[in-house]
């Protein structure tokens, strides 16, 4: 009791493959250099406090919170709703005060949340593989009032130095593809949040659900079955997901072969698929695919994440953009593994690394 843990979790840029995590397809997201850090300190209170660099209120909530949406979602300021949802998930056996701190952007599409909430659940005693880890921080934030898939907290928690994560939805098997080091990933704020961000994020597992009502889950799909949704817009809505399930795969193939200049193509074209097909896009994040797309030794571009603002992934030859261009914030990210335990006042030093990942990866 009273000794002060620190635990690190990085945020996560999606490569390929969005809006198909909840539709039991694929995607290929990749751990990053920028992370949210707690340290935390166990007491015999009821109450956990936390404060966080980001917001001028701290917050303190009871250990026997009650897992109920209703609570969850009402509780102020907002961060408290993460923060409370997986207080009740986890139910913590001691108090104890936390201070978080964060390299993540918040809201730009690079998983601010779902790294809270893996460090988070580890520091208040979660435990287990990465798997069991971001199921239940998955369901923390659903009852925080975010119908969000497992694809960030998966990531978060399981991601390898090195590598990106070919992970499949349907079964949560994970196959670990190198992402070769003449490839270079870079990230481009737009600097656009949207408040609206959820509620057409919402709106959009409702329409899968309701094609998937007929033609099964657009994961799985094929074409013809596209062909058979009579709603136009439920028809583009699936095949997005079909043929960006797809594109998945032909970039893992061709990551494999360090063939970059069809990665490059294959965001391109899904970027277009989520422009056209998904309607998630806005001008700004198409304004900046054509501007990084123009600059020679860039590979291609899309927007990574949900949509709706947020940020743009560039695969580029090491050194091809000069992030001083982009006034919104740039980043040039490298593959990272997954949550990090350091001890007390070493944060950024020697990573523990991911066990369960290096076995799988070998
Ligand atoms: C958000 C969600 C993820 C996923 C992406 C879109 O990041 O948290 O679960 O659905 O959007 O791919």
């Amino acid at each position: 009791m009273g000794v002060a843990r620190r635990i690190t979790a990085p945020g996560r840029v999606n490569l390929i493959g969005d809006h198909t995590d909840y539709n039991l397809g694929v995607a290929l997201p990749v751990a990053i250099d920028l992370g949210t850090t707690i340290e935390f300190t166990d007491n015999d209170s009821d109450h956990l406090t936390f404060f966080s660099t980001l917001y001028p209120q701290g917050i303190d909530l009871p250990r026997g919170l009650d897992l109920d949406m209703d609570i969850l979602k009402n509780l102020e300021p907002p961060w408290a709703r993460l923060v409370g949802a997986m207080i009740a998930t986890v139910r913590p056996e001691h108090g104890g005060i936390g201070r978080i701190e964060t390299t993540i952007p918040v809201g730009a599409g690079l998983s601010s949340s779902a790294a809270l909430m893996v460090a988070l659940a580890d520091i208040l005693g979660a435990e287990g593989s990465p798997r069991t880890i971001a199921t239940l921080v998955q369901q923390a934030e659903t009852f925080s009032g975010v119908p969000v898939g497992i694809m960030d907290p998966l990531v978060c928690a399981g991601g390898l130095a090195g590598h990106g994560l070919l992970i499949d939805f349907a079964t949560l098997a994970i196959e670990y593809v190198p992402i070769p080091e003449s490839a270079e990933l870079v990230v481009v704020d737009t600097g656009v949040r949207r408040s609206l961000r959820f509620t057409e994020y919402a709106s959009r597992v409702a329409e899968c659900e309701a094609a998937a009502v007929t033609i099964g889950p657009l994961g799985q799909a094929e074409d013809a079955d596209v062909a058979g949704l009579r709603d136009p817009s439920l028809r583009r809505r699936a095949h997005h997901v079909v043929t960006e399930c797809a594109r998945v795969r032909q970039v893992a193939a061709a990551l494999a072969v360090q063939d970059l200049p069809t990665v490059g193509s294959l965001l391109v074209e899904s970027h277009r698929s989520l422009a056209t097909d998904f309607e998630v896009s806005t001008p700004e994040l198409d304004e900046l695919v054509t501007t990084l797309c123009a600059i020679d030794g860039v590979y291609g571009a899309r927007l990574t994440g949900a949509g709706f603002g947020g940020c743009v992934v560039a695969v580029t030859r090491p050194g091809a953009v000069d992030l001083d261009r982009f006034p919104a914030g740039a980043w040039r990210l490298v593959p990272s593994d997954g949550t990090v335990a350091a001890s007390a006042g070493s944060v950024s030093g020697a990573p523990g690394g991911n066990p369960e990942a290096a076995a799988v990866a070998g």
